[in-house]
C-alpha cells in the first residue's frame, strides 16, 4: 500500500536516519505533496519542500530526525506549533515519551521509532512504542520501509533498538574484517564484495530455511575440517558470545546515560 502522510507533515531534522526513511518511503511511490522538510543548512531533499525554520501552520505529523542532544534547542519553538491532533514520532534514541510528552504536552499522541538505516531499502526492523490508536496508523506508514514491530513495554524498544538499531553497524564492521581476513590470506581482487554476498546468502538462507545459526553452522563444518577449526577460534571460551554481549550491553548502557540526561526533572528546563 502507498505510505500517505496525514499533512502537513514535517519531518523536523533530515540526516542519515531520516533521510534513509524518506529514501525508503519514496522507493514505495509516497507522495510528498504535503510534507515539509526543516532543517538548520536547508540543505535540499529531492522531491520535497525544504526549509530552515518552523512553517506558519500546526502540523497533523511531526518526526523528530535530529540528535537527542538537541531537543531542548528545538523543542520549544515546535511545542507552540504543535495542535491537540498532532502526532509526533520520535527517532530519538534513548528519549523517553514522558520526556518527550513533558516538552510537547498538547499533542495527540507520542510515537517513539528506533529504525536501522537498511530502512532506505525497505528492509529495516523499526521497533514502536507509543501511546493508543496513533501507534496503529504509524505503525501503516512505516510498514513499507521494513519490520515494524509494536512493543507493549518501552523498554522493549531500547532492546530490540540495541540489536537492530546499531546492529548494521557492527554486522558492516563483521563484513570489514572478514573482508581484511580474506585480503590477509591471498584473496585478490574485491574481498568486501564476496564477504558482503556471504553475508546476505547466509541471512537469506537462514531466512528461507528458519534454521539458527548453530544449526546451520552444523551443515556447513565437517567434523575435523576446515570450518571447525574457524568455528574453535571464534567461540574459545565464548569469545564470539562474550564479545557480541559486551558490544550490546554497552550499547543499552550508553542508551540510558542519554534517557537519564533527557529526563525532566528539573521543571525550568521546560519551555
Ligand atoms: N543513525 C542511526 O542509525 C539511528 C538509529 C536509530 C535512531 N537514530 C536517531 O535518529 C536521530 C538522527 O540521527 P542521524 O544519525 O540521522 O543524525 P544526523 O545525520 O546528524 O542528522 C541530524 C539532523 O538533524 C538536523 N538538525 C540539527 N539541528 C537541528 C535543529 N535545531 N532543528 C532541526 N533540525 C536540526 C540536521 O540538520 P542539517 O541536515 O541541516 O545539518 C540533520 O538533518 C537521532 O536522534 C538518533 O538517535 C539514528
Amino acid at each position: 500500500m502507498t505510505p500517505a502522510f496525514p499533512t502537513p507533515a514535517w519531518l523536523v531534522g533530515c540526516g542519515n536516519m531520516a533521510g534513509a526513511m524518506v529514501e525508503g518511503w519514496r522507493r514505495a511511490g509516497a507522495d510528498f505533496s504535503g510534507v515539509t522538510v526543516i532543517r538548520p543548512s536547508g540543505t535540499p531533499v529531492d522531491g520535497i519542500r525544504t526549509v530552515t525554520t518552523l512553517p506558519n501552520e500546526t502540523p497533523r505529523f511531526v518526526m523528530l530526525g535530529f540528535k537527542p542532544q538537541k531537543l531542548d534547542e528545538v523543542a520549544p519553538s515546535l511545542a507552540a506549533k504543535c495542535g491537540p491532533d498532532t502526532v509526533v514520532v520520535s527517532l530519538l534514541a534513548g528519549v523517553e515519551v514522558s520526556s518527550l510528552r513533558a516538552r510537547i504536552p498538547l499533542v495527540r499522541a507520542i510515537v517513539r521509532v528506533l529504525p536501522n538505516l537498511p530502512v532506505a531499502i525497505g528492509a529495516g526492523v523499526l521497533p514502536v512504542h507509543g501511546d493508543g490508536d496513533a501507534v496503529h496508523e504509524v505503525v501503516e506508514l512505516l510498514r513499507p520501509l521494513g519490520l515494524v514491530i509494536a512493543t507493549e513495554e518501552e523498554d522493549g524498544l531500547a532492546a530490540i533498538g540495541a540489536i537492530a538499531g546499531a546492529g548494521p553497524a557492527y554486522v558492516a564492521r563483521f563484513a570489514d574484517a572478514l573482508a581484511e581476513a580474506g585480503t590477509a590470506n591471498g584473496v585478490e581482487g574485491d574481498a568486501l564484495g564476496i564477504a558482503l554476498q556471504t553475508l546476505v546468502g547466509t541471512a537469506a538462507l537462514m531466512q528461507a530455511t528458519g534454521e539458527n545459526g548453530r544449526q546451520l553452522s552444523k551443515r556447513v563444518a565437517s567434523p575435523g575440517g576446515t570450518t571447525e577449526a574457524g568455528l574453535a577460534v571464534l567461540e574459545e571460551d565464548g569469545a564470539l558470545s562474550g564479545l557480541v554481549a559486551r558490544t550490546i550491553e554497552a550499547a543499552i548502557r550508553r542508551g540510558r546515560e542519554l534517557a537519564q540526561a533527557a529526563a525532566i526533572d528539573r521543571p525550568e528546563r521546560l519551555a
